[in-house]
């Protein structure tokens, strides 16, 4: 697509263990486009967060060997001088945990003036007030002067947010972070992330667990499961009709607040540790609708328009 601003094919990612090697992630294939919204959901030890560290090899994938290809903007981020113009320029991040990715002892301005460009002090000032004002920050200017142990759970992920934002990235890379907040925060948090990302017109690759907050703000889903993609598409037509058994699995589990509603149906079973990856389709152990042929082969991602699946019975 002529639009792509990340393109990931084929990527893998192998650790050196004291056990030998482990590959969490054996086949990724993903795009986000300008200004688009992505999600990426699956159960927890999927590889989702493997999948974002690796984009610009962040630790532990620093560390690990990665294969296949990774493009931004068009540029190959296994080469060096693009890698770091991206991670300078491109693409920022947003983690789970503010508190264990802000520094306790540096005061918020201080820790957003290290993102932002040389510039005048006064300038600097106020482009890191108007940050922490674009995050939703009541009181900018106490905020900026505070410690992060100042700040509550919730003001922190809005200051790692206006971090994030300092870099005026091209694409925010969001693994779960809200996931640590009440659901009030939560929402507002969301709400603010979701009007930064279409005011700046920035492209957003969101992590969740929560398929309502997919249903909410996102445009397109992938579903990852034991490393790979095993579907992908429009948000709304994924959920209305999604096409893999996994995913089927997924939306099944999600609670309703409607007492008329059958019970919930969880998965049975776990994702597989990624040393005992089964050799076909890794959801084969697991599948309600498994055959025979499902365990001697990966099956082939198969598109039919803007949708994929990983599926042959699908
Ligand atoms: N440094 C490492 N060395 C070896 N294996 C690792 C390393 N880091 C992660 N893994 C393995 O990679 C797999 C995927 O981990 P990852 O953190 O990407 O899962 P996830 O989908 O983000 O899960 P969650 O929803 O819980 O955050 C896990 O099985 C994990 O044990
Ligand atoms: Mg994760």
């Amino acid at each position: 697509m002529g639009n792509d601003l990340l393109t990931i094919r084929d990527l893998s990612v192998t650790f050196r263990t004291p056990a030998g090697e482990v590959t969490p992630v054996p086949g990724v294939s993903l795009r986000v486009g300008a200004g688009e919204r992505v999600a990426l959901v699956g159960e927890s030890g999927c590889g989702k967060s493997i999948t974002a560290l690796s984009v610009t090899a962040l630790p532990p994938t620093d560390r690990a060997l990665r294969r296949g290809e990774i493009r931004f903007r068009g540029r190959d981020l296994f080469d060096r001088a693009a890698l770091a113009e991206t991670r300078r320029h491109g693409i920022a991040y947003v983690f789970q945990d503010p508190m264990a990715s802000l520094n306790p002892v540096i005061r918020v301005r201080d820790q957003i003036a290290e993102a932002l460009p040389r510039m005048e002090r006064a300038a600097r000032r106020a482009r890191i007030l108007a940050l922490l004002d674009d995050v939703g920050l009541p009181d900018p200017a106490r905020a900026a002067d505070s410690f992060p142990c100042e700040l509550s759970g919730g003001q922190c992920q809005r200051v790692m947010l206006a971090m994030a934002l300092a870099a005026e990235p091209a694409l925010l890379i969001a693994d779960e972070p809200t996931t640590a907040l009440d659901v009030t925060t939560q929402r507002r948090i969301l709400g603010v992330m979701d009007g930064l990302v279409r005011k700046h017109g920035m492209a957003l690759l969101l992590i969740t667990h929560n398929l309502g907050i997919v249903a909410n703000y996102m445009e397109r889903l992938y579903v990852m499961y034991a490393g790979r993609i095993v579907e992908s598409g429009p948000v709304r037509d994924v959920l209305a009709a999604p096409a893999h058994p996994y995913t089927q699995g997924l939306l099944a589990a999600v609670p309703s607040l409607r007492l008329d509603k059958p019970r919930l149906r969880d998965i049975p079973g776990t994702v597989p540790p990624p040393d005992r990856f089964p050799p076909g389709c890794a959801f084969a152990p697991r599948c309600p609708r498994a055959v025979h042929a499902c365990a001697e082969a990966v099956p082939e991602l198969r598109e039919h328009g803007a949708r994929a699946v990983r599926c042959p019975l699908a």
